[in-house]
């Protein structure tokens, strides 16, 4: 396999470089508009690589700025690609649902397969503990994170949200209102500071009883781990949207 590093000089993507290294595959080039001395050559687009060699796949870990360059390049090139940034506006969302009918993508806000799990056991709690339950998502990550609440909290929002036939409302403050917390919700709270990697907890507030699922994430290599197994796990894919659910479904089979 040859990786299109894109993000390649930041925290994720010397990350994804390192864990590639220590695996015995390829980075063919990296993409960013940084500069850094990296093993590897950089270039500052997507425009300016040279054309991909086989079996190569994208791995992005950067800026949602960089999605649309990106995907016009992977198509032109037919070259499958894991999007690991976080952040992305609701015309990007349906700009990668279009390029997946031609293209296999995979895309999520986290590449930790324990979170993947956290998702499918907080859907199963919300099932089963059902209406009387209120629910609380509380989130925290380190000071330099640019979007909250984090995109695994959103995923975890809308798992839970799906259980109940008529949804619940995400709420990101009560600070603007004076009123008992309504059942239909569910909160979500965003911690920053320091250098957290990543706390996700679902909170199952009931009449007589609480029930907490939760995650520490220990250090980022292990989201570099996670994107590269989504990577080859996308070779021989046909084209279409993966997640994490789809890694989880193979391990469960
Ligand atoms: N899905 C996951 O599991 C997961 C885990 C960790 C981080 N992330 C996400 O990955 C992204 C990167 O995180 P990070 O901690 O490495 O951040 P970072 O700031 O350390 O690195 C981002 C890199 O992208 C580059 N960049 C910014 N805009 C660009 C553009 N338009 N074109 C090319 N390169 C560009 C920057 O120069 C930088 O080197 C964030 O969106 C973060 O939320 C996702």
């Amino acid at each position: 396999m040859n990786i299109i590093l894109s993000g390649a000089a930041g925290h994720m993507g010397r990350a994804v470089a390192e864990a590639a290294l220590s695996q015995g595959l390829t980075v063919a080039a990296g993409v960013d508009v940084a500069t850094a001395a990296l093993p590897f050559p950089l270039y500052p687009d997507f425009a300016s690589l040279p054309a991909p060699g086989p079996d190569t796949v994208v791995v992005d870990f950067s800026h949602p700025g960089t999605l649309e360059g990106l995907l016009t390049w992977a198509r032109a090139h037919r070259v499958p690609a894991v999007l690991a940034t976080t952040g992305y506006s609701e015309a990007q969302k349906a700009l990668i649902a279009e390029s997946a009918k031609e293209l296999p993508l995979f895309a999520s806000g986290n590449f930790s397969l324990g979170i993947a799990l956290l998702r499918r056991l907080a859907r199963e709690a919300a099932q089963v503990l059902g209406e009387d339950f209120d629910v609380e998502i509380v989130e925290a990550h380190h000071r330099r994170k640019v979007d909250a609440p984090s995109g695994t909290a959103l995923m975890l929002y809308d798992a839970v949200s799906s259980a109940y036939s008529e949804g619940r409302e995400a709420v990101y403050s009560r600070a603007d209102r004076r009123q008992p917390r309504p059942r239909n919700e569910i909160g979500i709270h965003s911690v920053r500071g320091g250098t957290v990697t990543g706390e996700h907890e679902v909170c199952f507030l009931g009449p007589q009883e609480r029930l907490t699922l939760s995650h520490s994430a220990e250090n980022r290599s292990l989201f570099a781990t996670g994107a590269l197994k989504a990577a080859s796990f996308l070779l021989c894919r046909a084209p279409g949207l993966y997640d994490m659910d789809d890694l989880v479904s193979t391990a469960l089979r």
